[in-house]
């Protein structure tokens, strides 16, 4: 089975974050989001991939994750440029699919189960198309699903305004061959101006086809705000980071206790606390004086000293030092968090991002 992987979008409601690069390339639990979409589809047997680039430094994630050898992969590049839409993105890799089947994943959406298991049910199964549902309590923001009173699935709807049931669609695709990019072809922009892949999908239903579906086990997770990166991270350190790790160096009268892992080439010093689930990625330094609380992640050689930190995700090359307590946060890649104390005028002293939030605890 080939694999498509959506990293385009316009990351919007994560700027100032997306700035310098897309969303997917957020890293959480130590590894971009798009990677453990990407690692789930190779451990589902999906090797062939080709990934969907945008507008937003596409050659990052090329420069990332290059032709994909080092991840056991293959990988194709696509660029979509502006986002028209999923399905227009999915229309794109029509040639690179031809007539196999394939997979679609959104490169935002991570699943707890992994996808091992669905996919084998699809291969195993003689449904044209299969999509993934889960359960949530208000699915406006989603595509979802329609049921008849026999519970047949019967009809997808875009974001609607009035959820026809309670089962989202979760970013993941799977269809047996081309047909698909037949009807995406006759596709009309939608309300918010996109290809939506959910009326393709409704398409196949109309035009008779076997639309198959699994409600996913465990947590699903569509890492489009800030939030949700603390979430996503918080869920993928308890459940993916299962024992200590250490690659790195632990000096001699610093603590690391618990599910943590401290990637090579970084730095716990002397004086230093980590306590898990946290993970530490290669090149950070985390000196004297730092607090390093469950559900945190330091990304690449991000330098932190006398600071508390927990349940928090601090971006590559971000340096905190002398930043008192700080919980709940998610720190752009190369910003820096200091004291104002010494310094006159008194006062808070900030440089803030397009969108940016502070809340000061006074
Ligand atoms: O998260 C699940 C939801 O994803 C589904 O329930 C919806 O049915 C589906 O339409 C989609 O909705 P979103 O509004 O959340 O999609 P978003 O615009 O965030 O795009 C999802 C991913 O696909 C994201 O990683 C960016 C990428 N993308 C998006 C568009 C519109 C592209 O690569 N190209 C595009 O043109």
């Amino acid at each position: 089975m080939k694999g498509v992987l959506l990293h385009g979008g316009l990351g919007t409601r994560l700027r100032p974050l997306t700035h310098t690069g897309p969303k997917q390339l957020i890293r959480v639990a130590g590894k971009p989001v798009s990677q453990w979409v990407l690692e789930d589809m190779r451990d589902a047997g999906v090797r062939d991939i080709a990934v969907i680039l945008g507008t937003l430094s596409p050659l990052r994630v090329v420069e990332y994750y290059g032709d994909g050898g080092w991840l056991g992969v293959r990988i194709t590049y696509i660029y979509q440029g502006y986002p028209y839409g999923l399905a227009h993105a999915v229309y794109l890799a029509r040639s690179f699919v031809r007539d196999e089947p394939f997979i679609v994943c959104l490169g935002d959406n991570i699943i707890a189960s992994g996808l091992k298991e669905y996919v084998k049910a699809f291969e195993e199964s003689d449904a044209d198309a299969m999509i993934l549902l889960a359960r949530v309590p208000d699915p406006r923001r989603f595509g979802v699903a329609v049921f008849d009173e026999k519970g047949r699935l019967v009809g997808l709807v875009e974001k609607p305004k009035k959820p026809p049931s309670n089962y989202a669609l979760v970013g993941v695709y799977m269809f047996r061959d081309g047909t698909v990019f037949e009807e995406i072809e006759k596709l009309r922009p939608s309300w918010r101006g996109e290809l939506e892949i959910t009326d393709a999908l409704q398409a196949l239903i109309r035009r008779g086809l076997k639309i198959s579906y699994a409600v996913v086990k465990g947590w699903w997770k569509d890492t489009g705000t800030p939030s949700d990166i603390l979430d996503a991270n918080r869920l993928l350190l308890d459940e993916r980071v299962k024992e200590q790790r250490i690659e790195g160096r632990v000096e001699e009268g610093a603590r690391v206790e618990g599910r943590v892992v401290v990637e090579e080439d970084a730095v716990v010093e002397k004086g230093a606390v980590v306590r898990g689930p946290a993970y530490i990625c290669r090149g950070a330094r985390i000196g004297e004086g730092a607090y390093i609380g469950p559900y945190t992640s330091i990304g690449v050689g991000a330098v932190l000293r006398r600071v508390e930190i927990e349940n928090s995700v601090v971006m590559d090359g971000a340096r905190l030092e002398d930043a008192g307590r700080i919980v709940d946060s998610l720190i752009g890649s190369e910003a820096v968090v200091t004291t104002a104390r010494g310094l006159l005028p008194h006062g808070h002293r900030l440089v803030i991002g397009e969108r940016g939030r502070v809340m000061l605890h006074l």
